[in-house]
């Protein structure tokens, strides 16, 4: 448990973990888009550390664009797969090899939604590079390619996630104690 924040936590994974896991994806990607055009697609707000840290992994060159999506409000904790376009990509995607980079999937109604936008826009090819999956919690099949790590049904942060609009900043995965 750690001290000055409001709630108490501890580490789910961490840091070291973290980094040595993204070394991992960044090198299998490396290699699975060798030769090709990659186009890095961060979900905002919580995949933006994921990002930062997989594109300083990647041996090959790629571009990066961003598109912000609301996936539930400040109150529930739970996604209703009703997803608005915040801020959308800044080039089009047509005919381009994009991954999805995104922090977690969770019921995957999020990233069935984002697809469907996606994949209306005839990219070359389209994946999901997603940090963590909390696959027990999933009520959408949805293929994800590259899996950080896979977690137990318990509501995460740190690391791009935040409780609250908080805690992004903490470079570990944390869960809450109670
Ligand atoms: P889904 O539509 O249920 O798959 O929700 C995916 C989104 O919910 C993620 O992109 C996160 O923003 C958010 N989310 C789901 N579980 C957690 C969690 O444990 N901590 C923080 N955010 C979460
Ligand atoms: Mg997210």
């Amino acid at each position: 448990m750690e001290a000055n924040y409001n709630i108490p936590y501890e580490t789910l994974i961490s840091e070291h973990d973290l980094q040595n896991r993204i070394k991992e994806l960044g090198r299998q990607i490396s290699t699975d888009y060798a030769g090709q055009d990659l186009l890095l697609l961060c979900i905002l707000k919580g995949g933006v550390l994921f990002l930062t840290d997989l594109m300083r992994q990647l041996s090959i060159p790629h571009e990066i664009d961003f598109l912000a999506v609301s996936s539930y409000g400040k109150e529930v904790r739970e996604s209703t797969g009703v997803v608005r376009i915040l801020k959308d990509l800044d080039e089009p995607i047509a005919g381009r090899n994009v991954l999805i980079v995104e922090d977690i999937v969770d019921t995957g109604h999020t990233l069935t939604y984002i697809t469907n936008i996606l994949r209306a826009r005839q990219p070359g090819s389209l994946k999901i590079c997603t940090l963590l999956d909390k696959k027990e919690r999933r009520q959408v099949n949805i293929p994800v390619d590259y899996i950080g790590f896979t977690i137990p049904d318990k509501f995460v942060f740190g690391y791009g996630l935040d409780l609250d609009e908080k805690l992004r900043n903490l470079p570990f995965i944390a869960v809450a104690t109670q």
